[in-house]
């Protein structure tokens, strides 16, 4: 009998701020990041149909904010809120094409833990010691490395006559509401781009704000061709290439009831990540980014989910697993035998898809081993937890991350790599997508582990015991029941299964679900600062968008609900018509 051997992964960096990002925000502040993103998304979305151009007069930026607000149903305490991001939209494109060394980035001293900050102050503001225990530093030093004067400071007398000199021509702050309001009639006049991200409080004390908002307005760049890129387009365009038909027409009539079954499990379901990330990566490399995109690079993308889609059959076999997609597994409906097959079947032809194009030979040979090696560290991840299985040990979760790192990264490293390798510039940035890829792969099988808990189903209580970062995290933070119940279960020792709605409980109580969030975070910051060294600017963007795109539409689900609960209510709907109605019919200023 082998021992299984697990190497523990190396936790995510830590993030200066992101300790306290927790404090509550404001009445007048959408309380959760899920929510903040949406309504960030929505105002952009408006932003773009209207065309806002700058400097827009508080009278007019008002009007836009009403209407949006009427238009999505949001919570008439977040006008103010809401009408900053308004006006940052307008002047997003003008701050792109402001080049770094003419920018300021103005932050507010309350972001410091003010019990503990050790910066002195002289007469422009705060002198930040880089003590690591706010968002300051991390600011600071990623704004200075690229070009801009940074300033720890409030009031706007400096920023005026710094603005004076000539040397600035667009500013991004940080401030809380009260002084965004007082200050928005002299960044109008004054016409200059600014953009600011609101603290989520404003009592001048240990203030919390949107790191990555921040991070994305100081990146802000016109040389990033693809930031006009709608990815929601994109993701959707990725998605219309797996109807049957669509299938059907690029890879060929199929042959047989086999192939008719793998076809139509194909195009049963699935979010399409991968072959999105292909094509995204793929876009930012090549010299247009918005040019169509032809049959055999659709044809290499459908490889990559392909394979992702063959690894899918083989778990669902390996794991007994009898539900996917909310329907029946394939070896549920068609018995082992058969749903091995077309497993098999399925990796042929992810093999043959790349190989049988019209690309140049050596781009297809660059794709073709990226698969390979995708496909054998899938493996091996793979093979890690099945071993475990067959002899369970209790897992750190510093061990269960390293699985997370063996089995499901590979599958996005691959997605990137394909793009890229596509792109013919590979060689380039195979470093930065193994870093890149590595992180969201562990992020993204977190969020999954925490999706579990969030089910109650027949089948989600029918779980079996496997790798798991609650359950890892439970056994090593959980009291009493919870703890023994753990150390039981992680050791193979017979028990009674708790059901899902108690692990919640248990989770929740102990800790282990807020720890999991902060690996989730950590990981996704982590994929994030993978980036700084990246000197493709349209890969930079793309990337860092990528991540705010696959996590927001994972988080949004739960919040969404709520949202189309209210949609549904005729009443409501009605009122939020009759208000959208009224605002447009009010007359607008060109
Ligand atoms: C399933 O992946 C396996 C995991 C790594 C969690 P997805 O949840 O992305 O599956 P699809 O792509 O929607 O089928
Ligand atoms: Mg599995």
């Amino acid at each position: 009998m082998s021992t299984l051997t697990v190497r523990a992964a190396s936790l995510p960096p830590p993030i200066p701020g992101l300790n306290r990002a927790l404090r509550k925000p404001k009445k007048n502040i959408p309380q959760t990041k899920i929510e903040r993103d949406h309504i960030l998304a929505k105002v952009r979305e408006y932003a773009q149909q209207v065309g806002l151009v700058p400097p827009i007069p508080l009278e007019e930026l008002s009007q836009h904010t009403d209407k949006l607000m009427a238009i999505e149903g949001f919570d008439a305490i977040y006008r103010d809120y809401i009408g900053v991001l308004m006006a940052n939209e307008s002047w997003r494109e003008h701050l792109a094409t402001v080049p770094f060394e003419k920018r300021l980035l103005l932050m507010p001293k309350c972001l410091r833990v003010e019990s503990k900050c050790p910066a002195p102050f002289d007469e422009f503001g705060l002198l930040c010691k880089q003590c690591g225990l706010c968002s300051i530093q991390d600011f600071q030093n990623e704004a200075e490395k690229l070009g801009y004067a940074v300033l720890v400071a409030e009031g706007s007398a400096i920023v005026m006559s710094l603005i004076q000199t000539g040397k600035i021509e667009a500013i991004v702050g940080i401030s809380c509401l009260p002084v965004l309001e007082r200050t928005f009639p002299y960044v109008e006049a004054a016409a200059i781009p600014a953009v600011a991200v609101p603290l989520l409080q404003d009592d001048c004390i240990d203030t919390v704000v949107d790191i990555d908002w921040v991070w994305d307005y100081i990146h802000l760049t016109s040389e990033d061709k693809t930031r006009r890129l709608n990815l929601n387009e994109l993701h959707d365009e990725v998605k219309t290439w797996f109807t049957r038909e669509s299938l059907d027409a690029l890879m060929g009539p199929p042959r047989g009831h086999t192939e008719e079954i793998s076809r139509d499990w194909l195009a049963r379901a699935g979010k399409r990540w991968r072959p999105f990330l292909t094509v995204a990566a793929y876009q930012a490399l090549r010299d247009d980014p918005e040019a169509p995109i032809s049959d055999s690079i659709k044809r290499a993308a459908i490889s990559v989910e392909i394979f992702h889609k063959a690894s899918l059959v083989h778990d669902d076999i390996e794991d007994g697993d009898a539900e996917r997609y909310g329907e029946t597994t394939l070896h549920t409906e068609h018995g082992i035998p058969v749903a091995l097959n077309i497993g098999d079947l399925l990796i042929g032809e992810g093999y043959r898809l790349l190989a049988d194009g019209d690309l140049p030979a050596h781009i297809r040979s660059a794709a073709l081993l990226v698969a390979a090696e995708g496909q054998r560290e899938l493996c091996i991840g793979q093979g890690a937890e099945l071993l475990w299985t067959r002899h369970p040990v209790a897992l750190s979760s510093q061990q269960v991350l390293e699985i997370f790192r063996s089995k499901t990264a590979p599958a996005f490293e691959v997605a990137l790599k394909v793009g890229a390798a596509l792109a013919g510039r590979l060689d380039e940035c195979a470093d930065v997508l193994h870093t890149y890829s590595e992180n969201l792969g562990i992020a993204y099988q977190i969020r999954d582990d925490i999706d579990d808990l969030g089910e109650d189903s027949a089948a989600a209580n029918e779980w079996s015991m496997r790798p798991s970062i609650i359950l890892s995290l439970l056994r090593e933070k959980g009291k009493g029941t919870a703890k023994d119940t753990m150390e039981a279960l992680w050791n193979g020792q017979p028990c009674e299964k708790p059901t899902n709605a108690l692990i919640r409980d248990w989770s929740h109580e102990s800790g282990a679900y807020e720890k999991a969030t902060t690996l989730l975070e950590g990981y996704k910051e982590a994929a994030i600062r993978s980036l700084q060294e990246v000197e493709i600017p349209n890969l930079k963007g793309l990337l860092r968008r990528v991540i705010g795109k696959i996590f927001n539409e994972l988080e949004i689900k739960g919040w969404c609900r709520e949202f189309e609960q209210k949609n549904l209510d005729p009443t409501l709907r009605a009122e939020a018509a009759k208000a959208a109605e009224h605002l447009v019919a009010k007359p607008q200023k060109a």
